[in-house]
Formats: C-alpha cells, sequence, structure tokens
C-alpha cells in the first residue's frame, strides 16, 4: 500500500497555536480533521477561523467535550490527536482534556496523543511560584490520567513562544520590542529558549509518527535560539542601531511588580521569574524519556531570533 499518512484531529484548531498545528498537519500531507463543537457558532470569529481551515483543506467533525459520544464518534475517524486547549484562572479547559483522554480509552485504537501542553516542561515546575503554578498542575494531572490509561503519547515542552516572550524583549503585557527602555530581570544571564510559532507546529507534526518520540517528552531547543535575555536585547539593538536604556529588576523587585497587573499578567510575571530569575530554562536534556528537537530533526529550518526580531525592524 503506498504511504498513508495518519490521520490528525486537532481540538482546540481556532486556537493560537491550533490553527498552526492544522496548517503544518496538512503542510505534511496528513488528512487533517478539526474538532468543531456545536456552541461555536455564536462565535463569528471563530466560525471564521474553522471555514479558513477548512478551506485550507481540513475536514471538521463535529463533537464536544461535553457529548462522550460525539468524540468517541470523531476519534474513530482518526490515528492520532493533537491538543491545543488553553487554560487559565478562570476557564479550566486543561483539566477537559480529561474528557477526551476518557474518550481516546475507550476507543481503544489512537496511535498517539499529544495533550496541551507546549510551554515548560511540567513535570520540573513542582517549586513553580503561584499563580504561574496553576496551569503546571493541571497539565500534570492530565499527564497521570494519560499514564494511568496507558495511552501512546509524547509531550512537547516547547519553550517561549516568540509571539507572547520574543516580541517584547520579554516584558511584562507588551508584544512589540521597545525602541527606548528595557528591563532585565536578574542578572539576565540566565539561557532562555525562544520559539516561533509556526515552527513549534512544524516540530510538533513531525514527532506524531516519529518512533523515537513515543512516550517521551520532546524539548524544542533550536540551538541558535538559546539566548540569555541580555543576548536577545543585543540582537534587537544591533537591528535597530542603538542601545536601550535598560534597568536591572532583582527577583524581589520583579515579584513585586506583581500586584500592579491582573490575573493573567501576574502569570506572566511568575513565568518570567521562573525562567529568568530561577533559570528554570536553562538545562541540558538527560535521561532515557526525555529528546532534544536538535538531535531528532538538525536538518530543519527554523526561524532564528534574529529573523524574528527583524520584522519589527
Ligand atoms: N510556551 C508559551 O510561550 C505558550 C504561550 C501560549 C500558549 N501556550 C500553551 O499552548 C497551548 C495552546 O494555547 P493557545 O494560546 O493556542 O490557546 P488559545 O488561543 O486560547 O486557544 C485555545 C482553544 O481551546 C479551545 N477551548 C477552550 N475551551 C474549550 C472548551 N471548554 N471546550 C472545547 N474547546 C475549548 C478553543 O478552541 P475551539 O474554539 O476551536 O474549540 C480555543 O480556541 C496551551 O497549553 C498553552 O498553555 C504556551
Amino acid at each position: 500500500m503506498a504511504d498513508m499518512k495518519d490521520r490528525v484531529l486537532i481540538v482546540g484548531a481556532t486556537g493560537f497555536l491550533g490553527r498552526r498545528l492544522v496548517k503544518a498537519s496538512i503542510a505534511l500531507g496528513h488528512p487533517t480533521f478539526a474538532l468543531s463543537r456545536p456552541d461555536i457558532v455564536s462565535d463569528a470569529e471563530k466560525v471564521q477561523i474553522l471555514v479558513g481551515l477548512k478551506m485550507q483543506g481540513a475536514k471538521l467533525l463535529q463533537g464536544s467535550l461535553d457529548d462522550h459520544q460525539s468524540l468517541v464518534s470523531a476519534l474513530k475517524q482518526v490515528d492520532v490527536v493533537i491538543s491545543a486547549l488553553a487554560g487559565n484562572h478562570l476557564r479550566h479547559a486543561i483539566l477537559e482534556q480529561l474528557k477526551l483522554v476518557e474518550a481516546i480509552k475507550e476507543v481503544g485504537t489512537i496511535k498517539r496523543f499529544l495533550p496541551s501542553e507546549f510551554g515548560f516542561d511540567v513535570d520540573r515546575m513542582e517549586h513553580a511560584i503561584s499563580p504561574g503554578d496553576l496551569i503546571f498542575v493541571d497539565k500534570r494531572v492530565v499527564r497521570r490520567a494519560i499514564e494511568q490509561a496507558a495511552i501512546p503519547y509524547t509531550y512537547v515542552s516547547a519553550n517561549c513562544f516568540n509571539s507572547y516572550f520574543l516580541s517584547g524583549l520579554a516584558q511584562i503585557a507588551r508584544f512589540m520590542p521597545s525602541t527606548d527602555h528595557v528591563f532585565i530581570y536578574g542578572s539576565g544571564d540566565h539561557k532562555c529558549i525562544w520559539v516561533d510559532e509556526d515552527d513549534i507546529a512544524m516540530y510538533v507534526l513531525m514527532t506524531v509518527n516519529d518512533p523515537r518520540t513515543l512516550n517521551k517528552t520532546v524539548y524544542l531547543r533550536p540551538p541558535q535560539n538559546i539566548l540569555s535575555q541580555k543576548e536577545v536585547v543585543a540582537i534587537w539593538e544591533g537591528l535597530i542601531g542603538k542601545q536601550l536604556e535598560k534597568t536591572f529588576l532583582s527577583d524581589q523587585e520583579l515579584l513585586g511588580m506583581m500586584d500592579k497587573f491582573e490575573v493573567p499578567h501576574q502569570m506572566g510575571v511568575a513565568h518570567l521569574y521562573q525562567i529568568f530569575c530561577n533559570g528554570d530554562l536553562d538545562f541540558e536534556v538527560e535521561g532515557p524519556d526525555r529528546v532534544d528537537s536538535n538531535d531528532l530533526y538538525p536538518g530543519y529550518k527554523y526561524v532564528t531570533a534574529e529573523e524574528y526580531l527583524k520584522r519589527f525592524v
């Protein structure tokens, strides 16, 4: 039989990452499906995103996390499931994935499930501070449910999305780089890993058929993008030909800014603390259950931090 690609279902397909996962899946030749839930009809923008995905070649499958039978019917039509549901302090959509886990277990034919992860490796973040820890706790609950159900999985630790971190040089609630001033956290020397979202989607799709990623955590680590905050600022300064004024914030000064923001941004401050003060992304990938994207896909041409920042010049 000719090379038949696995059929891929994206849950949360209208989301920021979800729509990119659909595009990457189609680009890699997978028959690609997006779960379309009934309540989406009242959201004009999401309907348009879904229609756009359909026009790119995705097939829409009707189903809802609140309707077990609809999920089972959808899952029977695919081989791989990727979830890009999101969670925050108000909507605990991450835990909604437990319903997906139940349905995947019942169907019993899903070859790989990738739960919504795509950030820190949550099993390394038991020490995380509040309120940034909320999402890690929920993602760990989902991991344990998957393992308990013996569902084949891949956990993708994507580190920092460029659009949320690199775009604003890791400033709080700012998503375009300043040409005047920047806060530097701690010494500014801890390494962070900055990844373009379209690349994240491509890496994710490359893992789904890869036996080396079965029941493993894959860390996305484009080598040229493993850079400290100071290094990233220096790249930006080189691009605009100007030095920024820099204010160095100690750990306590950064945490002291928490109260100035609403909870979603407080989560952001807590994550900045973990990355830049605690150095929680500054480690080598080791252990039998952990793999580095650069070992798996060394030839993949990713967007470098400099190429990304050039877009803002
Ligand atoms: N590392 C980083 O820098 C970083 C940055 C951002 C996000 N992330 C992670 O990436 C993942 C995806 O985040 P995102 O920003 O792409 O999320 P998003 O844009 O908010 O999209 C999430 C999607 O979840 C779906 N959803 C939410 N509640 C639902 C419910 N009750 N039932 C069914 N579907 C529901 C919606 O899709 P439908 O309307 O299509 O159903 C929504 O479009 C998350 O795990 C997040 O933590 C990481």
